[in-house]
């Protein structure tokens, strides 16, 4: 009964299948192959418009290049102050923008709200000394698996493009997201003023594969370079585009965010239905129960696993008691109905 995160599982047999079938013959290397411009085909049917796609074979290494692309040395990327981007990547991001920094903001359930960003961005000095904001980057699912509306991140992206700023959004849960809110790719990113997406794949049933997606080609022009610098063109390029190959096909990919959304919501309410309430309102794959201390350990002594989780961004009604922690439980295409229900009956012997 392991719920540790999305990343526990290995590939699905469809990547899996894919990933062999592109394993045989000579193909050029570092990209430059026909499966790579395949996916880079896809990618553009997939988003409804020209895109500019580079291949990547990690989360942070994708997040950390795609605002590498958007923010000079000497720019700000704006975030929520608990995104992945700054506090789980070790400072990849900061690495790779060569000193420019990340500046977080706080926010309920880890969504920055339009005014929280709006007034952040009037109160910075016009002067000299101030680091300019270039980007902002947003994370769908967020880190409390709470969702951006469609409106919210349209209206997050004309603040930013109003200040002269590009927008990324860290898809590493994209599909979970996207199922969720059952729009399409394109109103869920371009359409609402998103510039740069991180199309994760590896949490939904790939190996480690990444898509940066840009939807204005021109921001991409150094990305060539930026990737194999930072170390992140793989030779054997086509084993990321096998991946995605599987991932894509026979709309793999919806299925399998809407298999691990489904599995969440059966967590959930069997949670609810036991008493429990909920930190943030479930979206995609990723359940915040709140329980109490003990009873947390007692399930970890029967084998369970989940992570804790910061209450930072509560909401303050729904304030902790003493004895109370926040516990991130994750669902991923490889669950099954019958761990979640394995779990729930260990939850009824905790009581
Ligand atoms: C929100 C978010 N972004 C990005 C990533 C990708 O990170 P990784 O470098 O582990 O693939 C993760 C993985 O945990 C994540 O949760």
């Amino acid at each position: 009964m392991n719920f540790a995160s999305d990343n526990i599982v290995g590939a699905s047999e469809q990547v899996l299948r894919a990933l062999i079938e592109a394993n045989s013959g000579p193909l050029p290397a570092y990209g430059d192959d026909p499966l790579t411009r395949e996916i880079e085909t896809r990618l553009g049917e997939i988003f409804e418009r020209e895109v500019a796609v580079f291949l990547c074979a990690t989360g942070t290494g994708a997040n950390a290049l795609a605002l590498s692309a958007l923010v000079p040395p000497w720019g700000l990327c704006v975030c929520h102050r608990e995104s992945h981007v700054i506090d789980d990547e070790c400072g990849a991001p900061e690495f790779f923008m060569h000193a420019a920094k990340l500046a977080g903001l706080p926010g309920t359930g880890a969504r920055l709200a339009p005014e929280t960003l709006e007034t952040w961005l009037a109160e910075l000095s016009p002067s000299v000394k101030q680091m300019p904001p270039k980007a902002l980057s947003l994370s769908q699912l967020t880190e409390c698996g709470t969702a951006y509306g469609r409106d919210e991140i349209a209206a997050l992206s004309a603040i930013a493009h109003r200040n002269g700023m590009k927008v990324h959004m860290d898809g590493a849960r994209f599909a979970n997201a996207l199922v969720s809110l059952g729009c399409t790719p394109a109103q869920m990113t371009w359409q609402a003023g998103i510039d740069v997406l991180t199309f994760g794949a590896t949490k939904n049933g790939c190996l480690a594969a990444e898509a940066i997606v840009f939807f204005d080609p021109a921001d991409a022009q150094a990305m060539p370079w930026l990737r194999k610098r930072g170390g992140h063109t793989l030779s054997k390029g086509r084993l990321l585009a096998a991946q995605f190959k599987g991932y894509l096909a026979d709309d793999h990919w919806r299925d399998n965010a809407r298999h691990a959304n489904a599995m969440a919501q059966r967590l959930a309410e069997g949670l609810v239905a036991r008493g429990m309430r909920l930190a943030w309102e479930r979206a995609g794959n990723e359940v915040f129960v709140i329980m109490t201390q003990p009873r947390a350990e007692a399930l970890r002594a029967k084998g369970c696993a989940f992570h804790p989780w910061s209450p930072a961004n509560l909401a303050p009604e729904n304030a902790l008691a003493a004895d109370e922690g926040i516990f991130r439980l994750v669902t991923s295409f490889a669950t099954g109905p019958d761990m979640v229900d394995a779990f729930l009956a260990q939850v009824d012997e905790t009581k």
